[in-house]
This record gives C-alpha cells, structure tokens and sequence, in this order.
C-alpha cells in the first residue's frame, strides 16, 4: 500500500496528521507513541505574543462531539521557537506551525519568526477561530482574507496553507480568494460556531457565551465543504472535521483531500492518530486502492485534476 503523499510540494510519508489545537506541540502524545509514525504534525497556534486564551468554562459537551472555546491561549513565538520547535525537530516529521494574529502585523511577525527555522515545513494560517473577538475577522470577508495572504506570502517562502471556516456563506469564495493571493494549499475545515445553556444556572454554558463544535457530528459538513473546494479550486485541500476511524479518513480522501488530520478524536482514544493510519491502510485495501493518489477524488469526479 502506497500510503505517501504530497500537499503543496510537501512529503508525507502517510496522510494522517494531527489537527491544531488538539495535540499541544507533540510533548503529551510523545510519551505514548513516536511522533514519527505520523504524516505530520499541526501544532497549536502561535501568536507574536503569548496569549491567556479565554476564562472557562471553555469546553462544553455536544451530541456527537464538543464545543471549545480556549481562545487560542499559547505561550506566543519566542516560547515555540525556544522550547518547542526543538523539542518537535527531533521527529522524523513534518511540522505545520498555525499561526494567529489579532491583524495582519500580528500574522505576518509570526510567519517571519518561523521562516527558515529548521524543522518547520509549512504554515498553516488560522483566519477561521470563532473563539476569539476578531478570530473570523478575515474569514467572513474574502477581501480581507486575500489581502492576509497576500501580505503573509511575501515573509515567507514556505508552503503556505490556509485554515477555511465553515462559518461563512460560501467557503469557496473564501478559498478562491486565498488561492487567488497565493496559498499553496487549504484546511477545512475548522470548528462550526455554537453554544450550550446550562439550565439550572440560567446562562450559556460557556463563559464565551459560544464555542466551537468539533468531533464526529460536523463530518458531513467537513466533507461536503472539502468536496466543494476539491471541485473548484486546484490547490490542494486537507480534510479534518469529526475523523475518529480510517474509515472517516478515507471518506475524506476520497472527496477530495490531499491528506487529513485528526482532532477532538484525541480526547476519547490518544492512540487515535496512529490506530487510524493502520486502519486507513486496511480500508483501502478492503476498498481496492494501492495507493492514496488512487482514491484520491475516488468520489468527486469533478476535482480537478482528477482521472474520471
Ligand atoms: C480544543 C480545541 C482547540 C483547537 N485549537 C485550534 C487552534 O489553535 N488553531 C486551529 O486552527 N484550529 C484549532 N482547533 C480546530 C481543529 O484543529 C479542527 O479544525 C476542528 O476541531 C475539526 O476537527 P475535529 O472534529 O477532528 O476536531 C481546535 C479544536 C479544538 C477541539
């Protein structure tokens, strides 16, 4: 079974990442398993500054899955590239740094500060946190975004890979836009704006009032979204939303993402990323693939690129 396969020029000895935000920097999951079994790595995101994150409550549970709203806390550039870049370098693995910014100066000092850093193999721009006051800020207008990436692709030469919403209208638009100012590739999707009302105290559950809803109840719109962009854009996406089993991970691939990654699955099963690369491995071959460039697109004949 081929399992190797390319995102923006990338490598990736299998598809299966780890989704930001769900994994810290690696430092937890380490202790159970090697981080180099896996395609690559996102970490979570890291602004110029370091950053509180919100007060709790922060997460809530949902059918199907969980609503969070952390608000992007992390120990800010200096920290990551100090402490936990080297700790990651050691892994035989690509690491995806996901970068925040209240505004374009804020993204940009941070893209800068990892540009030809060793061991750094893309950025992933989170322009789709709904847990944050202006965290949606450029994804809800594909002319702000743009503007983001455009800025942001002249501090970097690293393949750049934008985060879409699945909070706005069209997030086609919203991808073409970023393809458009020069995104290599796209993520999709990320958290699905919620909330929860604890009865008895007679207030939302969480203390952001919203959060964002993850796990295996916003697969179909993860998919249908991965899909969408698949068919008409040709820059290559990466699928997550609600992955818990190879299975969910072909699905994915087979709509149309390039590669995938796991998040809120870590919560209930740690093992999760390296269990569903063996799994996806026996899906395929139950499935009649050799390899991923196979099933790739297997479902959407209208991607581009693909061989119908
Ligand atoms: C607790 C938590 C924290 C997250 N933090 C980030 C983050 O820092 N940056 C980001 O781009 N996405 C973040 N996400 C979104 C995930 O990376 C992912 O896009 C989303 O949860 C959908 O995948 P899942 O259903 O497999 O979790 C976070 C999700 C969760 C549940």
């Amino acid at each position: 079974m081929d399992l190797e396969t390319e995102v923006a020029g990338l490598r990736f000895k299998n598809p299966v990442l780890t989704a930001s935000g769900t994994f810290g920097y690696g430092r937890e999951a380490a202790e159970l398993y090697d981080l180099a079994l896996l395609g690559g790595v996102m970490v979570k995101g890291v602004s110029r500054e370091p950053w509180p994150g919100n007060a709790p409550t922060r997460i809530a549970r949902a059918p199907g899955g969980m609503l969070n709203a952390i608000g992007l806390q992390n120990p800010g550039l200096d920290h990551f590239l100090a402490v936990d870049l080297p700790f990651l370098r050691q892994y035989d693995t690509q690491v995806i740094v996901n970068v925040v910014g209240h505004d374009e100066e804020g993204f940009l000092a941070v893209v800068r500060g990892v540009d030809g850093q060793e061991g750094v193999a893309a950025i992933e721009l989170n322009i789709s946190c709904p847990n944050v006051a202006d965290g949606l800020l450029f994804s809800q207008d594909p002319v702000l975004a743009g503007r983001l990436v455009a800025k942001v692709r002249q501090g970097t030469s690293l393949p750049l890979i934008v985060k879409i919403s699945p909070n706005v209208t069209d997030p086609v638009a919203l991808g073409a836009a970023c393809a458009a100012a020069g995104a290599d590739a796209l993520s999709a999707i990320n958290t699905l704006l919620g909330m929860a009302i604890d009865v008895e105290r007679r207030r939302p559950v969480i203390a952001n009032t919203t959060g964002g809803l993850s796990g295996p109840a916003v697969k179909p719109v993860g998919l249908r979204i991965v899909y969408d962009l698949a068919r008409s854009l040709s820059i290559p996406v990466i699928g997550m939303g609600g992955i818990e089993s190879g299975r969910d991970a072909l699905e994915y691939i087979m709509a149309g993402a390039r590669a995938v990654a796991v998040g809120t699955a870590v919560f209930r099963d740690p093992l999760a990323p390296p269990r569903i690369i063996a799994e996806l491995e026996r899906e395929m071959e139950n499935a009649g693939f050799t390899s991923v460039d196979e099933a790739w697109a297997a479902a959407n004949p209208k991607a581009k690129g693909a061989v119908s």
